[in-house]
Parts: structure tokens; sequence; C-alpha cells
């Protein structure tokens, strides 16, 4: 295997496509061991995080029954781990049995070897070049949670994930097509929390579902329009690179303002339509490293 991160990233990426159908189902690769961020890494995320966030960080998030507990991510950034200790043991001194997830965005603030080390991910992307129609995102999710504190969810329009898991433990994913979940659930919202009010438990609904069983070194992909749930065994880590395009509602948004400042000004539109045309046909190309042209693009119903 290659050392260079950007031809490494390349060929997973075109792995990737493969089990995927271009990114447009969910895919895995088993112990491609390729991930840009390592297990060991994570201790120097975390000092990192101890001396630059503070618990209204937006880039810090502790989870614990489907909220955000701003008293744990007080006690994370009091308590580093050690040197010597093993990640899993100081999740499990300083949280006890609770089932926290942890998650660390925009890991670049914290570890900027990663904005290196994922170079190749996507075509259009390097150091010094940005993609103004699609974002990545790297990202850590950490914990022993049970299920994803979120419940059931969508990413988010536009979102898809390449997720890496580091281990120790396993996990399980689980997805749904929107309709089959609406059918079983009588619930159309984009989010479906197990809890008394809702009639549906995890547990009764995961067998309807498709399961994916997620070890250590596994490459994985979710892409958008699907909900799912994570489950976890027991501690564990996953390295993600969340990919977000840009939308239909953001290139309409973006138009109409351009268009309305036109007509504010009482400029004619030469050629406006057409250069318009030109960017969202760009986007749709630009997105075909991750979400091809052919991607079924839907109006969203709600944005978060
Ligand atoms: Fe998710």
């Amino acid at each position: 295997m290659t050392n260079d991160p950007e031809i490494r990233n390349k060929e997973l990426i075109d792995q990737l496509a493969s089990v995927t159908a271009d990114f447009c189902k969910p895919g895995i690769l088993k112990e491609k061991a390729a991930s840009p961020l390592l297990y060991s890494d994570i201790k120097t995320i975390l000092h990192a995080v101890a001396d630059k966030a503070s618990v209204i960080s937006p880039t810090l998030r502790l989870m614990k029954n489907h909220g955000v507990q701003l008293d744990l991510a007080q006690i994370l950034i009091q308590n580093p781990p050690s040197h010597t200790e093993r990640l899993e043991d100081w999740y499990y001194k300083i949280f006890k049995d609770d089932n926290i997830c942890i998650i660390i965005g925009q890991l670049a603030g914290y570890f900027s070897d990663i904005v290196s080390r994922i170079k190749g991910i996507h075509p259009t992307l390097s150091n010094t070049v940005q993609d103004p129609f699609l974002t990545l995102q790297p990202s850590l999710l950490m914990g022993d949670y049970d299920f994803t504190p979120f419940g059931i969810h969508e990413d988010g329009y536009g979102v898809s994930v390449i997720h890496f898991h580091l281990g120790p433990c396993s996990k399980y994913m689980t997805f749904w097509s929107r309709d089959l979940l609406s059918e079983l659930t009588g619930s159309s919202e984009r989010f479906y929390a197990s809890n008394p009010r809702h009639q549906r438990s995890y547990s009764s609904l995961i067998p309807l579902g498709e399961t994916w069983c997620i070890e250590p070194g596994d490459v994985f992909y979710i892409p958008e329009d699907m909900p799912h749930i994570g489950h976890a065994t027991g501690f564990s880590a996953s390295f993600m690179i969340i990919l977000e395009r840009l939308t239909k509602s953001d290139w309409y948004g973006k138009a109409l303002a351009q268009l309305l400042e036109h007509l504010e000004n009482q400029q004619p539109l030469p050629n406006w339509l057409t250069d318009a045309s030109k960017q969202f046909q760009q986007s749709v190309q630009n997105n075909s490293g991750i979400v091809p042209s052919h991607h079924p693009a839907k109006p969203p119903k709600t944005r978060e």
C-alpha cells in the first residue's frame, strides 16, 4: 500500500464507489485500514479540545438520552486522558456506565494534520483549493452510547458520510427506506426517537430494517436520504468525513438573491440565467465524485 495519502484516498474512493453504486446506497469495505485518522491520534485531539474548547463550542457535543449535556462537556474538558491510560479506560473512568456519545466536529481546528491526510477524498479539494459546492467536514464520534442519541435519523439534506470505524468494539448500523419507516412508525418526521410517546421501540423496528455489522478497520458509507441508527456494543470511536453538498434550495436561495439584486438595481440580465445554469451543472458534476449526476435530486421537505 502506498504511503502517499492522496493516492491512497483516491483508491479508497474508487473502491467505495464500486460497493455503493456510485455513492447512492450504503456500502462497506472490510478491514481496509485506510483511515486518515488513527485511534492513537484521539488522545492528542482530546488534549487540544481541553485546551481550546468550551462547553458551548459548537464543535464539541456530548449527548445522552437524545440531549446535549453541557455538564458532561465540562467534565471532558477538565479531565483529558493521561498519556499512559487506554482511551476506553479513560472513558469509563470519567463517564462510568452512562451511555455518552462524544462528537467533535471541525477536527482541523484541533488536529491540523487531518487536512493533508484527507487529501484526495474529493478530486477538487486540496489544501489550497476549496470546492464552493461541496464541504468536507472531518469529525470524530465515540463512546459507549448504546443507540445513536439522535434516534433514527437522516444526516441532513445533501449530507452523506464516509465512516472509518476505529474500534475497539464493533457496532451496528441499521437502515430503512423513508417509505418503509413511515409505514412502520406512522410518522413522516425525519427523526424518530424510541420513547413512550411513540408506539414502536427500536428493538421492534431493527429486525425490519437492513443491519450492517461494522468492525474495526471497516470503511462504511451512509448516503443521504436514508434513515438510520447506530448501535454500539461497547466503547468505540469512528472518524467521519461528512460530505455536505450544495442543495437545490441553497442554490435557489442564492439565485433568487442575485435576481432580486439585479431587479432592484434595474440592471439587465445578460447571460445571468445561462451562467447560473452553468453553475448548477458544475455543482452536479462536482458532486459526481460523491453523488453522481444521475442521483435523483428531490426538493427538501424540511431542512434543519
Ligand atoms: Fe447519522
